[in-house]
């Protein structure tokens, strides 16, 4: 859509763009996804979703299909969807998905994630699927865009409208909204106790909070680590389990935005190739996962820490508050308020698009009309 950027000025409500604005909307692009999903005694009310609850029960497959960030919203999705409803999710590239004849059967719920909605990749992707009988479902943020009409069912993240190219509250929305039809599939199939989805929804529930303390207190922080490393030619971004899909995409805000190169890995993939890309001054971004309770891939990511380290690497750590393992390593660290680790992507990935936003403005680029992009890309 077009966005008049004269008169746009008033609307940015007094912040330096509308990057900047709509990351300080992250807690409400969550918080009003949430809203008027959960019912008084804790049960998902989807009634927006009209697709037969007998139909649902029977889905055996779920595939994502997306682009982009949306599509790091669905990676993310597959591991809390696998945990809690016990199904193979699949998450495919929207524009990769028709072209090599995916097995889809009736019983087989393509989620199409999309903030505009007209993405052509996606709407094609889903048109594909409607042709070879799957129902599809949209998690979209436009009403009544192309993808939204064209899917058997829509379930809206209600993030607002999002006019800075890159997206970001959009993000935290789609996984927000992922979730909750995560949790409604399980409700329906009975796959987790009714307590502990109570106790997932609560989890979720207390997200815009934490979010706000990143916004309240790590944004100085942040701000300086761009300062000093601006001239930087180019970032790893590493993390594990819900950790990848937040580091792939504090390297697509990075590139996107401030231009620079980057690469996201799997931090386990690290001693498998990317260690040869770290030389002395490489800043390279860990996520770490929560050390709480003995997690063992806490340990795996503090070792991936120390191997960079010792080859001189500057590492920059995006961590529990406290995590005193991260402290000893870390030249920069971004602090998360504690959460459990299927939520930390909804926190992780604030002080990504912060960094990438302070990036772009310190080398004085436009963080909200990058060069080359579009906002929605509407050819195939
Ligand atoms: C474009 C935008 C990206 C966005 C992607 C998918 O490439 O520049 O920021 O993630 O499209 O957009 P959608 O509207 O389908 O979520």
């Amino acid at each position: 859509y077009e966005v008049d950027w004269d008169a746009s000025a008033a609307e940015k409500g007094g912040w330096d763009s509308f990057m900047d604005k709509e990351i300080h909307e992250d807690p409400a692009a969550v918080q009003q996804t949430l809203m008027g999903r959960l019912s008084e005694d804790g049960e998902i009310q989807l009634d927006e979703v009209r697709i037969d609850e007998n139909e649902l029960k029977s889905i055996d497959k779920i595939v994502v299909v997306a682009c982009g960030t949306a599509s790091y919203a669905g990676m993310v999705a597959k591991y809390a969807i696998e945990h809690w409803v016990r199904i193979p999710v699949e998450i495919e590239l929207a524009h990769e998905f028709r072209y090599r004849d995916p097995i889809l059967t009736p019983r087989t719920l393509v989620v199409a994630i999309s903030q505009s909605g007209e993405t052509m990749d996606t709407l094609m992707a889903l048109r594909h699927a409607r042709e070879q009988g799957s129902k599809v479902l949209a998690i979209c943020n436009t009403q009544g865009a192309s993808i939204a009409r064209e899917s058997d069912a829509v379930l809206y993240t209600h993030a607002g409208p999002e006019v800075a190219v890159a997206s970001t509250k959009a993000f935290v929305a789609q996984i927000t909204a992922a979730y909750i039809l995560g949790l409604y599939l399980a409700q329906i199939k009975g796959t987790v106790f009714r307590d502990e989805i109570r106790g997932t929804l609560d989890q979720l529930q207390a997200m815009p909070r934490k979010i706000q303390w990143i916004l309240d207190t790590q944004v100085d922080t942040i701000a300086k680590a761009a300062a000093q490393l601006d001239d930087a030619k180019s970032f790893l971004f590493l993390g594990r389990h819900v950790g990848y899909p937040v580091a792939l995409e504090g390297a697509l805000k990075l590139k996107e935005i401030a231009y620079t190169f980057t690469e996201g890995f799997a931090a386990g993939e690290l001693k498998h190739g990317p260690i040869a890309l770290v030389d002395e001054g490489e800043p390279v971004v860990f996520i770490v996962p929560p050390a709480r309770g003995r997690n063992i891939l806490h340990a795996k990511v503090i070792s991936g820490i120390e191997e960079v380290k010792a080859r001189g690497a500057t590492i920059i750590a995006v961590a529990e508050e406290g995590d005193p393992d991260v402290d000893r390593y870390a030249d920069f660290v971004f602090w998360r308020p504690e959460c459990p680790t299927l939520m930390s992507p909804l926190v992780d990935v604030v002080p990504l698009q912060l960094f990438a936003m302070d990036m772009a403005n310190q080398k004085g680029y436009d963080v909200d009309k990058p060069r080359n992009l579009a906002k929605s890309v509407t050819v195939e």
